[in-house]
């Protein structure tokens, strides 16, 4: 008998059942037939499916026909809803999900040094010390936004991994599009903007050596359903939310979902072609070239953005005609 069925494998047999994402009353699957697909007692089963109604689903048990979901409720944001039949190879299929945490990456970064494997994602409801990059703080409250964080493990020397962020930043972007239906642009390096208000961040972080890097957290924050009065001023750059952009409000498991499928995607698309596929992506995403911009980093540096080159740095063409390549910083645009 297999002993690792969660009561994620029992939904999805359930789900699919019962119709997938529409629900129809009334279609069963037998005790026995789950029994058989998933190498499991009876007993075992019976406890799952109490787990299950325990965390909010309604199933229907009949004594011959087996059981049904009945519920069309709309997916809760849980690790079972998150996790169950993701459609990723590694991204997701182990999800820990808390209510509260100080940061996500620290927690990711814990389990990383503890050898979690590769792709397990942690999410919280709330942050009490959110980081954004540059030391600031990400505003975190509970109950409306997407906090999460991934583990990868890829198997080579640090620089082959120099554009992932921009990789994270794409696969965001598309995710942001899959639910709002609204294509955000990207600032350099990887600020999400829609009508020119951030919407979202990514902070990655990297233990490595020499030669091999022993993992990167990709750590996402997405305003989504929050009211943008409630965030907190940033002359920088305002801010917004997926909610006060599309005017509804967007499901953060169907969010969540696309983001680590094509957070998948765009990471093998890293490790098989390198940078290239990578770069050029982004920039479809990136709107300031040919545009004055100032940037703010090690040296503050204006002129003509010229996009970006092979290894993800930003190429700004200076007063004097001089071309800076800025590898970190913030970017501003129109300096006057
Ligand atoms: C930025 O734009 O400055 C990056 C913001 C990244 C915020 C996310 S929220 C989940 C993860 N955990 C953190 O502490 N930070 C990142």
């Amino acid at each position: 008998m297999k002993t690792a069925v969660k009561e994620s494998d029992i939904l999805a047999l359930l789900k699919e059942a019962s119709g997938g994402a529409e629900p129809r009353l009334g279609r069963f699957i037998s005790g026995q037939a789950i029994s058989e697909k998933l190498g499991v007692s009876r007993t075992a089963i019976w406890k799952h499916i109490g787990n299950l109604r325990k965390a909010g689903y309604e199933i229907e048990g009949h004594s011959r026909k087996g059981y049904s979901l009945t519920s069309v409720k709309e997916r809760p944001f849980s690790a079972l809803e998150v996790s169950t039949n993701i459609p990723t190879e590694f991204i997701g299929k182990t999800v820990l999900f808390f209510e509260e945490l100080d940061s996500t990456n620290s927690k990711a970064s814990e389990l990383a040094r503890d050898g979690a494997a590769e792709g397990t994602a942690v999410i919280a409801e709330s942050q009490q010390k959110g980081r954004g990059r540059l030391g600031r703080t990400w505003h975190s409250p509970t109950g409306v936004n997407i906090y999460t964080s991934v583990i990868l493990r890829p198997k080579t020397p640090p620089q082959a991994t120099q554009t992932i962020t921009l990789a994270a930043a794409i696969a965001l972007a598309e995710a942001i599009e899959g639910s709002s239906g609204i294509r955000p642009a990207v600032k350099w390096p990887n600020d999400l903007l829609i009508n020119g208000k951030k919407v979202a961040g990514i902070l990655t972080e990297m233990s490595s050596e020499a030669d091999r890097v022993n993992h990167i957290i990709i750590g996402t924050g997405i305003n989504v359903n929050i009211d943008p009065a409630t965030l907190p001023d940033d002359l920088r750059l305002p801010a917004s939310s997926l909610m006060e952009e599309t005017g509804r409000e967007i499901n953060r498991t169907e969010l969540i979902r696309n983001l680590y499928s094509s957070l998948e995607k765009w990471y093998k698309v890293l490790l098989t072609e390198g940078s290239s596929g990578i770069v050029e992506a982004w920039k479809k995403y990136f709107t300031l070239v040919g545009k004055e911009v100032r940037i703010e980093g090690f040296k503050s540096v204006e002129g003509i953005c010229l996009g970006i080159d092979s290894s993800g740095a930003l190429l700004i063409k200076d007063r004097s005609g001089a071309i800076e390549r800025i590898v970190a910083g913030d970017m501003g645009s129109d300096p006057s």
